[in-house]
């Protein structure tokens, strides 16, 4: 891809991307520490409750470049695609539907950042496509840049996750009765349509009963036994194999009755399983992540804390679909609308990822990793694209300690400390 890298004239204000990333924060801890990065080590820490005070004051903007690399060799060496991340700040305890105009605002100004980069494709991370979601009409004019929400590769990787998990765990899938919980969203659905035929039963969930039902009448006319239900607690039978895919804002989920040693995929951004949930036997495990084997690079390094896993170079799959596609060269909406993701689909932007050594991500969990993560991808492979070998561990995040300015000060403080080169 060297040629393809575009330049970056951050004099004139624009910088040409490949891609871009539009994401936010699924929590204060998280935001806390992109702060942190942000205003550099020399400034004095800003302790939570300023965060809290001044998080809503910034303004959508790239915080970093990010320079990722494939496993297809060019002859000037490996394939590469540069892009950007762009946080829309969206506080994490503001993604309720009561603060959907001024979510949307965000993700709206998050997307005139990428056009204004010059950004081929835009990948849509988290509530950035939930939000957008019937709203694309909103986004600014634009030539040049797609928008993909980056739902089929996170099915894929979903789907793949749940694969291997039975696998690990020694469990026929098609044995199995799966309940997906928010099956009629784009995510939850497109693992339906994937996972319907080779289980023994399916039981989709959501709030709304009507779209349970068309759904469901779909998968039935394929020959699937489906059922549906609003109140989980309504199932006439336990699951034992559980997809959370519904879009929560904030961690609340209580699954009640499902098998005790359920294996169950929180998929969730932010995650959808309450931590007071008791599932002492369940296997569960966060779905939807891959793994860049051919290395990637944040500048500024925001490596351990945009991307915060115990493996390294870990990304959630709708902004790893951005990157596949920019590597493969195919700047295509290739996720948008709700509803449409199919098993072909599915296979075709899985493929598109293995190819540049995009693969499903080490398994894990709140209580950490769930495999050893030493795949073979790795072994004997030095990362020269992007300099040195990933490291098998995830830096340890510093928490400095508080400062005492008042959250006026801190908030011009922190506008001024914002205009690092990087910016936009
Ligand atoms: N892991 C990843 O890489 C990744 C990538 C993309 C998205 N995600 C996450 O996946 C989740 C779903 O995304 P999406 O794009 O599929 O969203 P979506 O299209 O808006 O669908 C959301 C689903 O959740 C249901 N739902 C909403 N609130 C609910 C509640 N309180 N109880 C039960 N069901 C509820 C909705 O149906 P009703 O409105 O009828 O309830 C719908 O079925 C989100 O958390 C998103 O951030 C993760």
């Amino acid at each position: 891809m060297g040629d393809a890298v575009a330049s970056v004239t951050t004099g004139a204000r624009t910088i040409d991307a490949d891609f871009a990333l539009i994401g936010h924060q699924e929590s204060w801890r998280t935001a806390a520490d992109v702060l942190a990065v942000l205003r550099g080590p020399e400034r004095t820490p800003l302790p939570d409750e300023e965060i809290k005070d001044i998080l809503p004051w910034i303004p959508p903007r790239a915080v970093c470049h990010v320079d990722v690399g494939s496993i297809i060799r060019t002859k000037s060496g490996a394939a590469r695609a540069r892009g950007l991340y762009i946080d829309s700040f969206i506080p994490p305890d503001r993604l309720e539907a009561a603060y959907v105009h001024e979510n949307i605002a965000r993700v709206r100004g998050a997307a005139a950042c990428a056009i204004k980069a010059g950004a081929k494709i835009v990948s849509l991370g988290g509530f950035s496509s939930i939000l957008i979601e019937g709203n694309f009409d909103q986004l600014p004019e634009r030539h040049h840049t797609v928008f993909t929400t980056g739902n089929t590769l996170t099915v894929a990787f979903i789907v793949q996750g749940i694969q291997k998990m039975c696998a690990l765990e020694g469990r026929n899938l098609s044995r199995s009765t799966l309940l997906i919980v928010g099956a009629t969203g784009d995510v939850g659905s497109g693992c339906a349509r994937c996972l319907a035929p080779i289980v023994k039963r399916v039981l989709l969930s959501a709030r709304k009963v009507e779209r349970l039902r068309r759904l469901a009448a779909e998968l039935q006319d394929d020959g699937v036994q489906v059922e549906v239900a609003t109140d989980l607690q309504q199932f006439s039978t336990e699951a034992d194999v559980v997809i959370c895919a519904a879009s929560l804002a904030s961690p609340s989920l209580l699954l009640g009755r499902i098998a005790p040693d359920a294996i169950v995929c929180d998929a969730g951004y932010p995650k959808n399983l309450s931590p007071t949930a008791e599932m002492l036997d369940a296997k569960v495990f966060f779905g939807g992540l891959g793994q860049i084997t051919g290395g990637m690079k944040f500048t500024p390094d925001f490596h351990g804390v945009l991307n915060r896993h115990p493996f390294p170079d870990v990304v959630h799959g709708c902004l790893l679909e951005g990157m596949a596609l920019a590597l493969e060269h195919r700047f295509e909406a290739f996720s948008q609308g709700r509803g449409f993701i199919t098993q072909e689909r599915v296979d075709e932007i899985g493929t598109i990822a293995a190819r540049h050594g995009i693969y499903l991500a080490p398994l894990y969990n709140a209580d950490g990793p769930l495999e050893d993560g030493l795949d073979a991808r790795w072994n004997g492979r030095e990362d020269e694209s992007m300099g040195e070998r990933p490291s098998r561990t995830v830096g340890r995040i510093e928490r400095r300690t508080s400062g005492h300015r008042r959250s006026s000060h801190v908030r011009a403080d922190l506008m001024g400390g914002l205009s690092a080169p990087y910016f936009i």
